[in-house]
């Protein structure tokens, strides 16, 4: 059967629209070219024209239904055509809008340089050295805390006034007043004392929050290290000689300790723990003391049979000291030209 010349016009302008979509390089453009094809003056439009003047009805059907195909390939070849423009005006769009997160450490110019450990990292690294060495082992707890273990189990009830000794950061919960980001490390006592048989001779290092102000030598986000012994006769010389073996391991033969008596509800007696400088200077790095009867028991212990002592030092503070840093905020700056300094 021989081809009619509409067909034979509209195979043409099938291919040649096909062809001009295939091209097109943008939506708007593609939107364009699919309007003077299928348009009024477009090349099918012009077919479609000739419709009217078919004698034979049979022909006229099958241009007819040719018609609405070619106008249902152009539609398709256009979505498809859609689709990867959109791919590739996204990408563009990605690319113009990307944020160089690492513009100053891989700046064009830089030679290739090695990231370096926060100072508090590598504080807490050591101190974890120091202490196993001294024997002991190393727990974590976890940041946010319920009240039992901040306050309660540590010999502090609801009442008790020391409570506002630590300005707590409270998180929204059931029970109002329940749940805290925790106030210091000593939680982690509780939880040791209740997972782990004694004799036990831990350190916990962790993040602790505060609502302060910051200043030099305070930040409402820090570290601490708590470290727990927990054994038959233990005595605060205990506490005392490991203070001292601790100051001189840590910070080297120039620096000594002293104990300074204090108060702490989950110690008895309490002691604040000072070291001085090589130039003779004191600074203060932490709280210790014998623990508490009320702590042993809420730590699941017979205080009969077991004694032991505590101390809660500031990683930060202590960081500050070893590497002479006059201010607390420097070392949150997150500039790599202050960290580089001291690894
Ligand atoms: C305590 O937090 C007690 N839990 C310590 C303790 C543990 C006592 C076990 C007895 C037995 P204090 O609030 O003093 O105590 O904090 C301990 C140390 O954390 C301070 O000596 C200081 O070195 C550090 N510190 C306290 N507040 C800040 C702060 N805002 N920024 C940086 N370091 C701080």
């Amino acid at each position: 059967m021989s081809t009619s010349p509409e067909m034979q016009q509209l195979n043409a302008a099938i291919a040649e629209g096909i062809a001009s979509i295939s091209v097109a390089a943008s939506r708007d453009e593609l939107r364009s070219t699919m309007s003077s094809l299928t348009g009024k003056k477009g090349a099918v439009a012009a077919v479609k024209s000739s419709l009217g003047s078919l004698t034979d009805v049979d022909q006229r059907k099958a241009l007819g239904a040719a018609v609405n195909e070619a106008l249902t390939q152009l539609q398709v070849a256009a979505d498809q055509r859609e689709r990867e423009l959109r791919v590739v005006e996204f990408a563009a769009k990605v690319e113009a809008e990307r944020v160089d997160m690492t513009e100053v450490a891989m700046s064009p110019n830089a030679t290739r340089r090695r990231g370096r450990m926060h100072l508090v990292t590598q504080a807490t690294e050591r101190l974890e050295d120091v202490f196993i060495g001294l024997g002991f082992q190393i727990a974590e707890g976890p940041e946010v805390e319920t009240d039992f273990y901040n306050f309660e189990a540590l010999n502090m009830p609801p009442s008790h006034p020391a409570r506002s000794m630590w300005d707590t950061l409270f998180i929204e919960s059931d029970v109002e007043g329940s749940v805290v980001l925790r106030t210091h490390t000593s939680p982690v006592q509780i939880r040791v004392m209740q997972e782990w048989p004694p004799p036990i001779y831990a350190v916990m290092p962790g993040r602790v929050f505060r609502k302060e102000t910051p200043d030099a030598t305070h930040m409402p986000v820090f570290h601490q290290i708590e470290g727990l012994v927990i054994d038959r006769g233990i005595t605060f010389a205990d506490l005392a000689g490991t203070i001292e073996s601790f100051t001189k391991a840590f910070f080297g033969p120039g620096f000594t300790s002293r104990l300074r008596p204090s108060y702490f509800p989950f110690t008895e007696p309490s002691a604040e723990f000072d070291i001085r400088r090589p130039d003779g200077s004191w600074i203060e790095l932490g709280g210790c003391g014998m623990v508490h009867p009320h702590v042993l028991r809420a730590g699941g212990l017979d205080p009969e049979e077991w004694s032991g002592f505590a101390f809660g030092f500031g990683i930060d503070r202590m960081a500050k000291e070893r590497h002479g840093v006059n201010d607390l905020r420097d070392m949150y700056s997150d500039d790599i030209r202050f960290t580089e300094q001291f690894s």
